[in-house]
């Protein structure tokens, strides 16, 4: 049975934005969605930089607007002598909702591995908050043909050993690293062709109804002009969204697209 999946769009604002142009953005954001409303069935999420996470979150709350709190990363341990780093429960604390895994870029610029990718979805989830774990192939393994296996794998090594129910409400983000802020968006048909195959890896794990209402996201250069053919394709359940995410209206369209 089908079942209706809550579509996520979420905007990674990656090292962008110091705290008053966030302020700006999500002015912005709040005036089109006041506006224009952010249609039935849709979440939104808002991942600023750690630095603007607390004036984002004050005009969000303070305006109602209809968005969800993100963060791009977390350490996976509670606290201690980590410089640099900051914890899932300070995330928590600030009422951020979803917390993205494992990003491309953390695993190949600052070199995290499964493992630590699983560490910090154990964190995130420890205090509440919903995960967004990210997977995707690189262009060599593409063409090799190892994208499936290596997808597989790293939903395998985030996700094994957790209880069906934590599994069904996460949220796997699928981003194709030849696709992540090149211009080259992965067809529909890509796109939900390694989305379906996640879903049935889900289902493998965690059986059918974590597979059901597992929610998988597609990014990669994602424009407005893309968003609604990868939104009407069956097994993708919404968008993470990085360059186009920095322009209000391109973003607010991307939010609308094809609803
Ligand atoms: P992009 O980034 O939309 O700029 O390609 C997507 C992402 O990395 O999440």
């Amino acid at each position: 049975m089908a079942v209706a999946r809550p579509v996520l769009v979420s905007g990674n604002w990656k090292m962008h934005a110091n705290h008053f142009e966030a302020l700006k953005l999500v002015q912005e954001l709040a005036a089109l969605f006041r506006a224009g409303g952010v249609p039935e069935g849709r979440e939104v999420s808002l991942h600023p930089p750690f630095t603007s996470l607390r004036t984002v979150q004050t005009a969000v709350e303070s305006d109602h607007v209809p968005v969800a709190l993100g963060a791009q990363n977390c350490h996976y341990e509670e606290r201690g002598a980590f410089t640099g780093e900051v914890s899932a429960d300070m995330l928590a604390k600030l009422n951020v909702a979803y917390v993205i895994a494992g990003h491309s870029e953390r695993r190949t610029l600052f070199g995290e591995s499964d493992a630590v990718v699983r560490r910090k979805v154990d964190a995130i989830v420890g205090h509440g908050m919903c995960p967004i774990v990210c997977v995707g192939e690189s262009l060599e393994q593409r063409r090799a043909g190892q994208a499936a296996d290596h997808v597989r794998r790293q939903v395998l090594d985030a996700l094994s050993g957790r209880a069906p129910e934590t599994i069904g409400r996460l949220v796997l983000a699928y981003e194709p690293i030849w696709a992540i802020g090149t211009g080259e968006t992965a067809s529909a048909e890509d796109a939900e062709e390694m989305c379906a195959l996640i879903r049935e890896e889900v289902g493998k794990l965690a059986g059918p109804e974590a597979s059901q209402s597992v929610r998988i996201q597609y990014g990669g250069s994602v424009t407005p002009e893309s968003a609604g053919a990868l939104l009407s394709a069956e097994n993708v359940d919404g968008l993470l969204v990085g360059g186009a995410s920095l322009d209000a209206e391109r973003f607010a369209a991307i939010v609308r697209a094809g609803a």
